[in-house]
């Protein structure tokens, strides 16, 4: 074998859990500015709008892109607004994630205002909802705090600075009945349908089966995969610069990366060892998956996913204290044409029959050992000021 190329290849992972080389000095710890943001708001913060955002913007976005951008300008008034720079073209190709990567953002907002006995008028397209293909330039939302002394602070507010997307492997343990339970009910009162697979071999097997084709095929499709290297960044330095995006530190693939080695300009050709290496660690990461979970929709404009983004962070939130971990799995999910069979298959298997339903969601659930915060561009990022 070419061992130059397979070194190449061998760093091509951008979410491998490649076993990290003990090389001296090196930590996989991200750089202590990139994170900062999970310590929440300064105690003297003065304008209370600052304060729900700074938890808002802890909330979960595809591929961590954080396009989120807020105006302050008129007084007693938060105006969201999508960066549209920050988009995913190719697997994201309507942008029906980026529109729940905003409603996961307004549920976490809300739940800082309740704490604050503040309730969160929360208008959606004040201007009108996009369409179903393109984002514009219209807000996503403009939203007004009142003092209410009827709101009651949701206990899932305590879940924000520890909740974490948790790519790990799970254990095989099924999570308890009631922590499912516990998961359903948070989001009872949103238009979803939530469900979950557990303790059945034969649905899991079959979720197991659907998740593992839709990733080959998005780490096999050159254009999907080159989407998600765009966004990678690798070693304290790129982290530390971008605090978007998926983020690497570990010290086999910097090193690789700082020699060179690892391209992140080509796609890996189909079939190469280390892609082959990726899929292998997924398949393994799925077998010991317990518990899949998922929100379908009827219908999916742009209100029906920004509301099931809401109800994706509540899960993810009351996951938490359950002690239970999520890691969406959202290759199935995407409307490109590569992945139109598994999109079908995920589809048919939660009978949610297409065009008339929608999966959102679909994630898998566990317990898992801790994982570090994702990197966050800090509120300041986020303010619109032209
Ligand atoms: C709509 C949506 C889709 C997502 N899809 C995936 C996915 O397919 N795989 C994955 O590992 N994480 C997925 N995530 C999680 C994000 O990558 C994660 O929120 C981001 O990297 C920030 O990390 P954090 O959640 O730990 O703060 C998704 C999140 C959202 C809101």
């Amino acid at each position: 074998m070419d061992r130059r190329r397979f070194l190449r290849v061998a760093g091509g992972g951008f979410i491998a859990a490649a076993a990290p080389l003990p090389l001296a000095g090196c930590s996989d710890a991200y750089p202590s500015e990139a994170v900062r943001a999970w310590q929440g708001p300064a105690s003297d913060e003065g304008d209370v709008r600052r304060w729900v955002l700074a938890h808002a913007i802890l909330a979960p976005h595809s591929h961590n892109l954080q396009s989120w951008l807020v105006d302050l300008r008129q007084p007693g008034e938060i105006a969201l607004y999508c960066d549209l720079t920050r988009l995913l073209p190719e697997t994201d190709p309507f942008s029906r994630q980026i529109m729940m990567s905003h409603g996961t953002f307004l549920e976490l907002l809300d739940l800082a205002a309740r704490r604050k006995g503040l309730r969160a008028d929360i208008e959606l397209f004040p201007q009108g909802e996009f369409g179903p293909r393109e984002l514009d330039k219209r807000p996503v939302a403009r939203i007004r705090l009142a003092p209410d002394a009827g709101v009651r602070p949701d206990p899932l507010f305590d879940q924000i600075l520890g909740r974490r997307t948790n790519r790990e492997a799970y254990e095989p343990r099924e999570p308890a009945a009631k922590a499912l339970q516990a998961i359903a009910a948070s989001v009872a009162a949103h238009r979803v349908r939530a469900g979950f697979a557990a303790g059945s071999a034969n649905a899991l097997r079959q979720h197991r089966a659907i998740a593992s084709e839709a990733w080959r095929i998005e780490l096999e499709t050159p254009r999907t995969v080159l989407e998600s290297y765009k966004v990678l960044r690798v070693g304290p330095r790129e982290i530390a610069q971008h605090r978007d995006g998926l983020s690497i530190n570990a010290p086999l693939v910097r090193a690789l990366t700082a020699v060179g080695l690892f391209d992140r300009s080509k796609a890996p050709a189909p079939g190469d060892a280390a892609m082959a290496g990726q899929i292998k660690d997924f398949n393994a990461k799925m077998a010991a998956t317990p518990a899949f979970f998922w929100l379908v929709t009827q219908g999916n404009d742009r209100r029906t996913q920004v509301n099931a983004g809401r109800a994706y962070a509540r899960a993810q939130l009351a996951a938490g204290a359950q002690g239970l971990s999520m890691q969406p799995l959202s290759q199935a999910l995407q409307e490109y044409p590569e992945q139109a069979g598994t999109y079908a298959a995920i589809h048919a298997l939660l009978e949610a029959p297409a065009p008339a339903h929608t999966v959102q969601m679909w994630a898998r659930v566990g317990y898992a050992p801790p994982v570090q915060p994702a990197p966050r561009r800090g509120l300041d990022a986020h303010i619109v000021r032209a």
